[in-house]
């Protein structure tokens, strides 16, 4: 009974769309018949995600599939991320021609991105990071209406194609960690949409094109571990709005300078900037101090001269509270010139700034820029000085640090955590032996 309800449904639905009245139309073949060829080209679906894609099921209940409310059978959205899916992206997906989003984030999709995704102009966001895909279609420049395209971390080759300049509103480009080649095109710089830009890790070469200035909405801007040469345009420093730049790893020169020929310093919502590894020369810009929502900044290995700014220290160890505060301390205890985050206090035969005289600090001032208590900081150091982060003498009753010399290395997020780690062990031995001393001899611990 039920097969013959099910066949009565389907010639009813035949004929309906054969007499050509969509509404009493519950599927669209050609949506359907897309999706099962997006299907048939799936090689291995190890989690059983498209185990649901079945004949008993409106191919709208299928997992990761979204329909149009007001074009019901028409497939909007196609998500599938992490489902460790290998295979290719079949071409026929240009005909879900009502698609806005496509994610496939995190599987293995191999072979090209179709340039048959050029038929789907209502597509919005394309995310297909962390994949194997081998080539940036040129047509994709047809789906004028892409704000977000994410193709980090493939196995994409050639250049960057011109044609993605045309996508007037992209708001996201990632194109980093790819194998590609060549220079950034001069037709992204007409992305006048454009907030963030990853092209870090893509073998480019070529100058950074001074017509970036026209990007004047770019929040993050990575560009690191490329091959970049010439000197940083200065338009780039006029872009009020940028708050993440990461030019490390090229081959800019240079000094670097704020002055972009108006009066005030613009980059006033910059929060990470990273330089190092390039060959920038020069001072150290002491307009950077007006950018006060700085939290990480890295200047190492390149060849700039001191003095570092004074101040800065204080505003990178004010943010970094929530990094670790023994890394906020270090970095006040190096000299003044070399007071940041993320320390950079490099190898110290490539850092200009090298410790150059002992320094007598009052605990009270750490204790000011850390938020923390003087007796804290004082415990802080006893435990530095005890693991050898640094070497000099805490005077209690001054209440100073006289610091000699600091622990001259760069010290990522991990190597903070195991050297708390160690700490926090040595911090207990010592209250064991402390506690079976003040057993023993009561009066000395007192005293
Ligand atoms: C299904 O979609 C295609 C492509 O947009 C369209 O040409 C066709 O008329 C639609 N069919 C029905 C029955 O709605
Ligand atoms: C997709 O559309 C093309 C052109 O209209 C057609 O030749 C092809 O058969 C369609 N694919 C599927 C799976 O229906
Ligand atoms: C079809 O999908 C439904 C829903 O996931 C599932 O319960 C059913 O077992 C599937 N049928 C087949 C034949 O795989
Ligand atoms: C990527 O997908 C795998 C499943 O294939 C999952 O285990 C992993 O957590 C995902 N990674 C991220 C960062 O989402
Ligand atoms: C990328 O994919 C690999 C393999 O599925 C997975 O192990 C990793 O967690 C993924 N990373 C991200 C950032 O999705
Ligand atoms: C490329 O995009 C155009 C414009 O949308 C489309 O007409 C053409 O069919 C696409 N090319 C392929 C190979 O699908
Ligand atoms: C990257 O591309 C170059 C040619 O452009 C090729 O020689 C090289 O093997 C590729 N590397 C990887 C990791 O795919
Ligand atoms: C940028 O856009 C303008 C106007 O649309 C156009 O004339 C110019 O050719 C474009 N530049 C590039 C490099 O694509
Ligand atoms: C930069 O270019 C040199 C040759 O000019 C090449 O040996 C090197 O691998 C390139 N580095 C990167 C990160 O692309
Ligand atoms: C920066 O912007 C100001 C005004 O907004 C302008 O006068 C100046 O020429 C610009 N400088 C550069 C290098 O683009
Ligand atoms: C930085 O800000 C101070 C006021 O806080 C101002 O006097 C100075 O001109 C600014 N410097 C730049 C380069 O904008």
């Amino acid at each position: 009974m039920p097969k013959r309800l099910a066949l009565l449904l389907y010639i009813a639905l035949v004929w309906c769309c054969f007499n050509n009245t969509p509404t009493y139309c519950l599927a669209n073949e050609t949506d359907r018949l897309a999706l099962i060829s997006f299907k048939g080209s799936i090689d291995q679906d190890p989690f059983g995600a498209l185990n649901s894609w079945n004949d008993s099921l409106h191919y709208c209940d299928w997992e990761g599939i979204a329909c149009s409310r007001r074009h019901r059978d028409r497939v909007t959205e196609l998500n599938l991320r992490s489902q460790g899916l290998v295979g290719s992206l079949s071409p026929h997906i240009g005909n879900l021609s009502f698609l806005r989003i496509i994610v496939l984030q995190n599987n293995s999709f191999h072979g090209p991105v179709p340039q048959e995704i050029g038929r789907l102009f209502r597509l919005r966001a394309l995310e297909l990071s962390n994949n194997s895909f081998g080539q940036i279609p040129k047509n994709l420049s047809s789906c004028s209406n892409l704000e977000y395209l994410n193709l980090i971390d493939n196995h994409l080759t050639g250049n960057i194609p011109g044609e993605l300049g045309s996508l007037a509103k992209l708001e996201a480009l990632g194109l980093g960690i790819n194998n590609l080649s060549g220079t950034i095109p001069l037709s992204l710089m007409n992305l006048s949409s454009l907030s963030k830009v990853s092209l870090l890790e893509c073998n480019l070469h070529g100058e950074i094109p001074a017509e970036i200035n026209r990007l004047q909405t770019l929040r993050f801007v990575q560009l690191g571990n490329n091959n970049l040469s010439g000197k940083i345009p200065s338009g780039l420093f006029n872009i009020s709005t940028i708050s993440y730049l990461d030019v490390d790893s090229n081959k800019l020169h240079g000094s670097i300078s704020f002055d972009t020929g108006s009066s005030t310093f613009a980059l006033t919502n910059l929060q990470r900037i990273y330089l190092y590894s390039n060959q920038f020369a020069g001072m150290i810009p002491t307009s950077l101090l007006n950018a006060t929502g700085l939290e990480e900044i890295d200047l190492s290995k390149n060849s700039f001269t001191g003095p570092m700014p004074k101040d800065l220290g204080k505003i990178s160890c004010l943010q970094s509270i929530n990094v670790g505060k023994i890394k906020c301390i270090l970095a006040i205890l190096q000299p003044v010139s070399q007071p940041f985050d993320q320390i950079m206090l490099g190898p110290s035969h490539l850092d200009p700034f090298r410790p150059s005289e002992d320094r007598t600090i009052p605990l009270s001032v750490i204790a000011e820029r850390t938020k923390l208590t003087v007796e804290d900081v004082e415990y802080l150091l006893m435990k530095s000085l005890s693991v050898h982060l640094i070497e000099g003498i805490i005077d209690q009753v001054e209440g100073t640090v006289h610091v000699s010399w600091v622990q001259p290395r760069v010290l990522g997020i991990s190597q903070i955590k195991s050297l708390r780690d160690r700490l926090d062990n040595w911090v207990d031995k010592v209250h064991t032996a402390l506690l079976s001393v003040e057993a023993e001899t009561p009066d000395l611990v007192a005293a």
